[in-house]
C-alpha cells in the first residue's frame, strides 16, 4: 500500500528560485538561507521518496481573475516551469503520477470535497522553488510530484479547519491505493509575509514560531486561526500557511518533528521550514 511518511512545509519565496538560478547561494545575503536545507537535502536523498503530494498555491500564472479554484489537483502526465515574466526556471520538467493522483481525485471528491481537476497546468515559483529548496539541481526531480493548487491568491481562502479536514481526506486517498509507493506531503508557501500596500515588509517572528509550535504539538489549535488574524498577525501574504495545515492534516497526531529552519530576511519574507516523520 501507499504510504504518508512525512511531511515538508517550507516558503517559496521566489528571490530564492532566481539566487539558485543566477549562483548566488555563497553571497552573504543568501548562504544563511541555503544552508539551513543542507540537513534536508541529505535527509531527502536518504528518504528517496517516490511521489510528493505537493501543496502549493498558484500566483495567477496557470490560473487567472477569470477563474479560481479553491483546491486543484493535477493530474497529468507532466507539468512544464511557467514562465512568470522572466522566461522559465532552467530546473526539470516536473513528472506528474496519474494514476495516483486520479486515485486520490476520486476519494477525496467521494469524500465530499469538490476539486477541480488539471490536465494541463504551468508550475510557477510556488511549487519549483521548494523543489529546488529539498533536491537542488538534479538532471530531473528524483520523484514524481502530484500538484495540489490551493487558492490564497483571491479572497475567500480556504479555512484552517478546511483545510485540515481535506489533510486527513488526501490521507486516507493515499493509504488505500494499492501500489507500494513512499509518498510525502509537503505544504509550502508563508511564513509571515506582506508585499503590497503600506505594510510590506511585515514580519512577525513571534507568530512564525508559535505556529511552527503548534504545528507539531497542537495543529488543531492552529484550525481555529480565522483569516483575519493571519492578516493582522502575519501580514496580506500570510494567508499561505494554511497549506501547511493541509500537509499536517495528512500526518498522525504523533508525527516526529525531525528538524526546524527560521531565518529573516529573504526578499520580503520570513523563511521557515519543518519537517515531520510519522511514526513507521
Ligand atoms: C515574495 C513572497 C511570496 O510568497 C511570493 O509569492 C512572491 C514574493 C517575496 O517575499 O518577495
Ligand atoms: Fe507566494
Amino acid at each position: 500500500m501507499a504510504k504518508i511518511t512525512a511531511g515538508v512545509a517550507s516558503s517559496h519565496v521566489p528571490a530564492i528560485g532566481a539566487a539558485w538560478d543566477l549562483k548566488k547561494t555563497q553571497d552573504a545575503y543568501w548562504k544563511p538561507v541555503f544552508d539551513g536545507f543542507e540537513f534536508t537535502k541529505r535527509w531527502e536523498a536518504e528518504q528517496k521518496p517516490d511521489v510528493v503530494f505537493l501543496v502549493y498555491n498558484d500566483h495567477a500564472t496557470a490560473f487567472s481573475l477569470d477563474f479560481i479554484p479553491t483546491f486543484a489537483i493535477g493530474v497529468a502526465e507532466r507539468f512544464q516551469p511557467a514562465d512568470e515574466g522572466w522566461g522559465a526556471r532552467p530546473v526539470p520538467v516536473v513528472e506528474g503520477a496519474p494514476d495516483l493522483a486520479w486515485h486520490i481525485t476520486q476519494s477525496v471528491i467521494q469524500s465530499d470535497f469538490d476539486l477541480t481537476i488539471v490536465n494541463k497546468m504551468d508550475v510557477d515559483h510556488g511549487l519549483t522553488v521548494p523543489l529546488t529548496l529539498m533536491f537542488g539541481q538534479p538532471e530531473a526531480w528524483p520523484c514524481k510530484v502530484i500538484p495540489f493548487a490551493v487558492n490564497v491568491v483571491q479572497y475567500p481562502p480556504p479555512s484552517g479547519a478546511r483545510c485540515y479536514a481535506l489533510g486527513k481526506a488526501i490521507r486516507k486517498a493515499v493509504e488505500s491505493f494499492p501500489e507500494d509507493l513512499n509518498v510525502q506531503i509537503w505544504g509550502t508557501g508563508g511564513m509571515s509575509h506582506q508585499i503590497q500596500g503600506p505594510r510590506s515588509g511585515l514580519i512577525n517572528r513571534d507568530f512564525d514560531t508559535a505556529f511552527l509550535d503548534g504545528l507539531t504539538k497542537d495543529p488543531e489549535g492552529l484550525t481555529r486561526i480565522g483569516h483575519v488574524e493571519y492578516m493582522r498577525e502575519a501580514g496580506s501574504e500570510g494567508i499561505e500557511m494554511v497549506m501547511w495545515l493541509i500537509m499536517r492534516g495528512a500526518l498522525d497526531d504523533a508525527a516526529k518533528e525531525v528538524y526546524r529552519f527560521y531565518h529573516v530576511p529573504a526578499s520580503n519574507t520570513a523563511v521557515g521550514h519543518i519537517i515531520l516523520e510519522n511514526p513507521k
